[in-house]
């Protein structure tokens, strides 16, 4: 048994920032045993039988959170963060995105590259990250190991695309299908309980409905998650329509290839009507909400309240590289803006996401499972520990703030700087030793 003593900060689904002054967690085989008041520690420590030496006791003025869950990342696209974002969409996929993935078809640049988004995603505290990768096979397991050797938690998904791409950058049907498969398969040989492949068609213009299909039954065949992007940008939306005549709408296309359900994940839904969000609610599809992106590339903003009105699914993603910021506390603080925008022209009545709300989006929302999010006794311990006041950081703290201030300070200020440990499944992966 491991016990952490300290300020503990979580979400429930009843309440999106539960802040829990002098509280105590217990760890046993990397998961939550008990999670309580410091008050009763003397009742707990009798019922587990544990000693003073298993308890560690963090620093007044730290706290302890789940890690952060990033449910949209394009890992290749790393290379990209923070240029070449003068372009929409469809222009922007052309001009640097596809010639930059392209490269990956090189399995040694491909490791240096996914060794340094890796790194950098994981000290910004994100210990959960749904990657996309390239169209490589090779390239995408390459990915998984260098996942597999910092120890995150991940999805990761070998990218399909059969039409409407560069002559360089594309595949046909079979092959999109069989290298997903063999990719599958490779993931699954390494045993690493930590990391699961995902099925990813890289959207609906650049992947003919027979594809579509044909990972809709793969995703049955292996019972998989599934990620992907949709109604992102207008003139994506308008090209889908003339693509698919025979579908009612963007989310209809998805639906009719049997690539919605539970398990899946769409990156934006931006310009999606009311029927598309019936649709999403009625298989439980989730979406990942990536503002960052949708501002840097000017694909428009989501309206995240009415999705969760819906009682829709929402996690945040960064989307590197058409957002341009790894981290996700970024995310978290443009969440906060584009709904705050977005309210300047709606009623008085309309309410904007909180700095509370975010937090809950950026960690709990993004689940796909029940393993993690929270500290809810039996999920796995997937956390980080703050230090809003290190040395040099961006955060100062005032002796009139209260906790709660001080959390809050932190979502809008702090950065990898305040992020003194990272854990994953129990085990500290950052900093490495
Ligand atoms: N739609 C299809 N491919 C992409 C991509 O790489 N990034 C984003 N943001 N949208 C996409
Ligand atoms: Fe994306």
């Amino acid at each position: 048994m491991e016990v952490l003593v300290g300020t503990i900060i979580h979400s429930t689904w009843d309440n999106p920032m539960v802040i829990m002054d002098k509280s105590a967690l217990g760890i046993q085989n990397n998961k939550i045993v008990f999670i309580c008041s410091s008050d009763e520690l003397h009742d707990v420590k009798q019922k587990y039988g544990f000693s003073e030496d298993s308890i560690s006791r963090f620093d007044k003025g730290e706290f302890i959170m789940p890690g952060f869950i990033d449910t949209h990342i394009h890992a290749s696209q790393y290379v990209n963060a923070g240029k070449g974002l003068d372009l929409p969409l469809l222009c922007w996929l052309n001009q640097y995105t596809f010639p930059s993935e392209a490269r990956f078809s090189n399995i040694d640049y491909a490791e240096k590259v996914y060794d340094k988004v890796v790194r950098r995603v994981l000290m910004n505290g994100t210990t959960t990250a749904s990657y996309f990768a390239t169209n490589h096979r090779a390239a995408s397991l390459k990915l998984c190991q260098v996942i597999a050797r910092y120890g995150q938690r991940a999805f990761v998904g070998k990218v399909c695309s059969n039409q409407n791409s560069p002559s360089y950058y594309i595949e046909n049907t079979e092959e999109a299908v069989a290298e997903s498969e063999s990719f599958i398969k490779g993931v699954q040989a390494m045993k690493n309980d930590l990391i699961t492949p995902v099925v990813t068609p890289r959207f609906a213009i650049s992947c003919s409905f027979q594809l579509l299909q044909a990972l809709g039954k793969l995703k049955d065949t292996y019972n998989l998650p599934v990620q992907s992007h949709l109604s992102e940008n207008k003139e994506e939306c308008k090209q889908v329509k003339k693509l698919f005549p025979d579908s009612a709408h963007y989310v209809d296309v998805y639906r009719k290839s049997n690539l919605l359900g539970p398990q899946t994940v769409m990156a934006h839904a931006i310009h999606i009507c009311d029927e598309e969000l019936e649709v999403l609610k009625r298989t439980e599809t989730g979406v990942s909400h990536c503002p960052n992106s949708n501002m840097s590339i000017c694909s428009g903003l989501c309206d995240v309240r009415r999705l969760l009105e819906k009682n829709i699914k929402v996690g945040l993603g960064t989307d590197v590289a058409g957002g341009y910021h790894p981290s996700m506390l970024n995310a978290i603080r443009l969440t906060i803006i584009t709904s705050k925008l977005i309210s300047l022209d709606r009623p008085e009545s309309y309410k904007y996401i909180n700095y509370k709300e975010a937090f809950r989006m950026a960690t709990l929302g993004g689940a796909k499972d029940d393993r993690t999010g929270n500290f809810q006794v039996g999920k796995d311990f997937d956390a980080i520990i703050i230090n809003p006041t290190c040395p040099d950081g961006p955060v100062d703290i005032f002796p009139e703030d209260t906790l709660e201030n001080r959390v809050e300070k932190f979502i809008h200020l702090g950065d990898d700087r305040n992020i003194k440990q990272v854990f994953v499944a129990g085990q500290k992966v950052w900093p490495r030793d």
